[in-house]
């Protein structure tokens, strides 16, 4: 049997998307334009994560006429935050779509191991006929990904997908191996992780430069 093929990688290049993450990798940048750059790169990114959304026609009345106009199957998406850095891509994800429920994974890395360790979790109901977006502005080395997206798939979603702004090529290996169907958004892929599971050249610790905590 041949094995199944892996997820696909979308590397997100728009100049834009490129730009703004120059600027937050900086280690100069305030936790202020950090957090803001961070809503914003959310909102571009969120463009192209929704992007083969199906639709459907309903039909509408305009002040002239009537006519067949799309709309997005099914019930509302959900952005699955996995916390806390995931919270950081929150508020640009829900200005482009404000009507999606919101999803949270509580995972911490044991310092040793590097593995994830759940600790909450909660997801809106009727999930059969949802998209879930889990996101994580890190994809270090996929423990907490691979996790966060096995708790979510026992909820039975329609589809996931996985966004985040930086990966490591360890991640993106873990996580395909680990849920080749699930593919996988994000800005840059990066050289490779350090011995404490830090990317390289990356950003430094996304939860503490959102939340100002370093
Ligand atoms: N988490 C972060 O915040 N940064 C990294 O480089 C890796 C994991």
């Amino acid at each position: 049997m041949s094995p199944m093929p892996l997820s696909q990688v979308h590397h997100i290049t728009h100049p834009l998307v490129q730009h703004k993450l120059t600027l937050m990798r900086n280690k100069e940048a305030s936790s202020t334009s950090f957090r803001t750059l961070l809503g914003e790169l959310a909102m571009l990114m969120a463009y192209e994560v929704t992007r083969d959304m199906p639709t459907h026609l309903v039909e509408i009345e305009t002040p002239l006429e009537k006519m067949q106009s799309p709309m997005i199957d099914g019930k509302k998406l959900v952005f699955a935050s996995i916390l806390r850095a995931g919270n950081g891509m929150l508020d640009g994800l829900l200005r482009v779509v404000p009507n999606a429920r919101v999803g949270t994974v509580g995972l911490y890395r044991d310092p040793k191991t590097l593995q994830a360790v759940e600790y909450y979790f909660k997801m809106p109901a009727d999930m059969a006929e949802r998209d879930v977006i889990a996101v994580d502005p890190m994809l270090a080395t996929g423990h907490s990904a691979v996790a966060a997206i096995q708790r979510i798939k026992a909820c039975a979603p329609r589809s996931i997908k996985f966004l985040c702004l930086l990966a490591a090529p360890e991640g993106i290996a873990t996580l395909q191996q680990a849920h080749p169907d699930v593919p996988i958004y994000t800005a840059a892929i990066d050289r490779q992780l350090n011995d404490h599971g830090y990317i390289l050249p990356g950003l430094g610790d996304a939860g503490d430069r959102i939340f100002g905590t370093k």
